[in-house]
C-alpha cells in the first residue's frame, strides 16, 4: 500500500449545540458543550488512519496539553506523529463550532500554533515528503508553506491532493499546475471561479475552469447531493447515500481522507469517490469531527449492506 502524508492544522474544537445559528446581533443559549479533537489537517490524517491508510502527519501544536490530547487520538488511529512541531510561542489552535438542529454548522478558527506549521518547518521535514507517495493538504495553516510543499512533492512525482479549505480569494495557476486532484465544496468552487452553483452546469463550468487553469482532475463535494468528478475527458456525478444527519462537521475531511486511502490502495478514482461518499455519509450521521469518522470495517459493512451505489 502506498504511503500518505497529511500536512495541516490541529485544533481543539469547542462544540456548541444550538437551536439555530445566531444571527448578527443575536444572543442564543447553547443546549450542550463539548471539547473534542479537530482541525482540518488532524481530521484528515485521522480519517486516513481509521480507514486503513499508512499515514504520517505534519502539524504544529502548543505546549499546553490540548495539542497532546489530539495527538493521542491520532496515535489511536495509527497516525505517525513523530515530526509534529511543538511551540511555546502560541497555544494549540481552537475552533468554536455552532451546530444547529439540522446538523449544519458555522465555525470560527483561532489558528494559534497552526501558524508555526510554516514553510521553514515543512522544508526541514521534506524527507517526510520524499517518503510519501500521496500528499494530502488543506489551507488552514500558512498557505505559502503548503504551496511550497505541493511544488516539492509534484517535482518528485508524488500524487498531490489539495482540499482548498478554508478557501483563499484565489489560488495561483502555478500552484494548481502542481495539483493532481483538487477537492472544493460548492462554496469554495464558487469563490475560486465565480461560477454559479445553483445548477449542475454551473458546477461543471467551475470545475472546467480549474482544469483550464492547470489542476489535473477536480472532485467537487456537493453535501447531500454527493460529488461531481471532472477531468479532461469526462464529467460524472456520484450521488450521496441517504442517511439521517446529526452533524456535518468533518464530512469534507472524512471524504478527503477516504479518497487518499482509496488511491493509496490502487483503486480507480470512480471507486475512490464511491468509497469516500460512503465514509463521509457515515460521518454526517454522527456528532463531532474526529468522533464522527468511521472505521474501515464500518464503511465496508455499510457499502456491503446497501449493495453498492
Ligand atoms: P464540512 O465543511 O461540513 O466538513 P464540506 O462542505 O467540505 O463539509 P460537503 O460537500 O458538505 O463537504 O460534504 C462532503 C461529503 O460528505 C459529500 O460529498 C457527501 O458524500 C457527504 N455528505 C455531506 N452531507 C451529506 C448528507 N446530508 N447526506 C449524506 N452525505 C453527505
Ligand atoms: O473541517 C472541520 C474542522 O474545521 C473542525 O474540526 C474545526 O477544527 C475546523 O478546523
Amino acid at each position: 500500500m502506498k504511503k500518505i502524508l497529511v500536512i495541516g492544522s490541529t485544533n481543539t474544537d469547542f462544540v456548541l449545540k444550538v437551536g439555530a445559528i445566531p444571527q448578527v446581533g443575536e444572543t442564543v443559549m447553547s443546549r450542550s458543550f463539548q471539547q473534542l479533537p479537530g482541525g482540518k489537517g488532524a481530521n484528515q490524517a485521522y480519517a486516513c488512519g481509521m480507514l486503513g491508510g499508512r499515514v504520517t502527519f505534519l502539524s504544529a501544536i502548543g505546549e499546553d496539553g490540548l495539542g497532546g490530547v489530539v495527538m493521542e487520538n491520532m496515535r489511536r488511529a495509527h497516525v505517525e506523529t513523530r515530526y509534529i512541531r511543538t511551540t511555546n510561542e502560541d497555544s494549540t489552535g481552537m475552533a468554536v463550532i455552532c451546530v444547529d438542529e439540522t446538523g449544519n454548522n458555522s465555525i470560527v478558527v483561532v489558528p494559534g500554533a497552526n501558524l508555526y506549521c510554516d514553510c521553514g518547518y515543512l522544508m526541514d521535514h521534506r524527507d517526510a515528503i520524499d517518503m510519501c507517495d500521496i500528499l494530502l493538504v488543506q489551507l488552514e495553516v500558512p498557505v505559502e508553506g503548503i504551496f511550497s510543499a505541493v511544488e516539492y512533492a509534484h517535482k518528485r512525482g508524488k500524487t498531490v491532493i489539495l482540499n482548498p479549505a478554508p478557501c483563499p480569494d484565489s489560488i495561483p495557476d502555478d500552484v494548481l499546475q502542481n495539483v493532481d486532484y483538487i477537492t472544493p465544496n460548492e462554496t469554495e468552487l464558487q469563490k475560486l471561479t465565480g461560477c454559479r452553483m445553483d445548477c449542475p452546469e454551473g458546477v461543471r463550468e467551475g470545475a472546467e475552469t480549474l482544469l483550464r487553469r492547470g489542476a489535473g482532475q477536480v472532485i467537487v463535494t456537493l453535501g447531500s447531493k454527493g460529488a461531481m468528478f471532472c477531468n479532461d475527458s469526462k464529467t460524472e456525478h456520484f450521488p450521496a447515500w441517504q442517511v439521517p444527519v446529526a452533524d456535518t462537521t468533518a464530512a469534507g475531511d472524512t471524504f478527503n481522507g477516504a479518497i487518499a486511502v482509496a488511491l493509496a490502495e490502487g483503486k480507480g478514482i470512480e471507486e475512490a469517490i464511491r468509497f469516500a461518499n460512503a465514509a463521509s455519509s457515515l460521518a454526517v450521521s454522527r456528532k463531532g469531527a474526529q468522533t464522527s469518522v468511521p472505521s474501515r470495517a464500518e464503511v465496508d459493512k455499510f457499502m456491503n449492506d446497501r449493495g453498492g451505489i
